[in-house]
């Protein structure tokens, strides 16, 4: 197929728009050159020459020279707006804001239908691992059962830094931030949001189900004591913040909490800000992708990729979606959990569905069992609390530990 040369309308010139700006230059191989560049503040010195920036969106969004418009801005909801604004002019769009994609992937997949204007977004979910595509184009066919990995690399720093340098917490963020990996706002990161956002992103592609990103519960690394830290060296562990979705029967569930790892555990060796993802299906059974996660250069070249796809007029199909899922998602599932905590009875063994036992050490008291995963979410809004999944545990439904239960008995 003969390749097209695009005209780029970018919006956004900050660590991601700035690493397209210089993969684009370093590559030949993609025809493709940015015509104007859409920012919001005036007063900011900017490496390039003047009159490639405009502060005005409608110097972009009526140009009719430009083909794409690729959105790497940091609010959400103006983003959306420039995204159906492109859509609604004939313009492709690429895009890598994972928490506008999350909060309105259902509409964004109407609009390219009803505009007939494909929206990519590889550089939206771990970076630079080319999951998005692979999800839509190699499993195909395939019987997806289960998505799970590291989605954040900020986080994924932090904790690197603290297991393997004994960092302490607030500076490995502060140099997470520095390094451009983590949000504007870095309780998106720690406290598991950005991660959920991806999640719900990929699941759309695995499992064709779209789902709203507050109905999953996510569970942050911002309350991980020194005493959890100790807990998992005392025994030989890590702790990873794991994303993970999975089927059971007709319903799909999913969850972001930390999680002790054990050191042979294929996550255990993926540090500081990579990503990786684990995909199972029914004939290939497990593969694992990892890539850096996040930074200026590998989630540029990710959006990089998306502009060349749109060369040859590529566009997501949507396959699991239009097959006709019947899928449909659920919260009714339950994870192996280690809590902390200090405050007197401010967990009990009734929260459990099945309580395993308890142990005080260092201050601290730690009860164990299955909840709920709706008692994940109320105890994120518990401060004082700490969740952290058992090692090697996976969460299963509801209905399966019922069972188990009935088969023990
Ligand atoms: N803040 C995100 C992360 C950036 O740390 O993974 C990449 O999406």
């Amino acid at each position: 197929m003969m390749k097209k040369k695009l005209k780029l309308g970018l919006f956004g010139f900050g660590c991601v728009g700035q690493g397209l700006y210089h993969v684009l230059h370093e590559t030949h191989g993609v025809k493709a050159e940015i015509k104007r560049i859409g920012v919001k503040h005036r007063d900011k010195q900017r490496p390039l020459q003047h009159d490639l920036f405009t502060y005005n969106p409608s110097d972009i969004l009526e140009d009719p020279e430009i083909d794409v418009v690729v959105e790497l801005i940091d609010d959400a909801e103006v983003a959306f707006q420039i995204v159906k604004g492109s859509l609604e002019k004939g313009k492709a769009v690429v895009t890598a804001n994972k928490k506008m994609l999350a909060e309105h992937l259902e509409e964004i997949y109407q609009l390219q239908r009803k505009y007939d204007r494909p929206v990519l977004y590889e550089g939206a979910v771990c970076g630079s691992i080319p999951i998005i595509r692979n999800l839509e184009e190699y499993y195909d066919n395939d019987l997806l059962s289960s998505i799970e990995g590291i989605f954040n690399g900020s986080t994924n720093y932090i904790l690197t830094k603290v297991f393997e340098e004994r960092k302490n917490y607030a500076d490995a963020l502060l140099q997470a931030q520095q390094l451009g990996f983590a949000e504007s706002d870095p309780a998106l990161d720690v406290r598991a949001f950005d991660p959920k956002y991806k999640l719900v992103i990929a699941m759309a592609h695995t499992f064709g189900v779209f789902v709203r990103p507050e109905d999953v519960v996510n569970f942050g690394i911002d309350r991980i004591s020194e005493v959890d830290v100790k807990y998992a060296r005392d025994h030989n562990l890590t702790i990873k913040l794991v994303a993970r979705a999975f089927k059971e029967g007709e319903h799909v569930f999913g969850l972001v909490a930390p999680q002790f790892v054990e050191p042979n555990h294929p996550l255990a060796s993926v540090r500081n800000e990579y990503n990786a993802v684990q995909v199972e299906s029914a004939f290939s059974e497990k593969q694992l992708f990892v890539g850096k996660g996040a930074g200026s250069y590998p989630t540029g070249s990710a959006v990089l990729s998306d502009i060349s796809a749109l060369t040859y007029d590529y566009r997501y199909e949507y396959k699991k979606r239009n097959e006709g899922t019947t899928l449909r998602f659920s919260n009714k599932a339950a994870a192996e959990v280690i809590v902390s905590f200090t405050a007197d009875k401010a967990v009990t063994p009734h929260d459990f569905l099945q309580f395993t036992g308890g142990f005080r050490g260092n201050g601290h008291q730690f009860l164990t069992g299955y909840v709920p995963l709706e008692k994940i979410r109320n105890w994120a809004g518990q401060p004082g609390v700490n969740v952290i999944l058992a090692p090697g545990t996976r969460p299963k439904s509801i209905k399966s530990i019922e069972k188990e239960q009935v088969t023990a008995a």
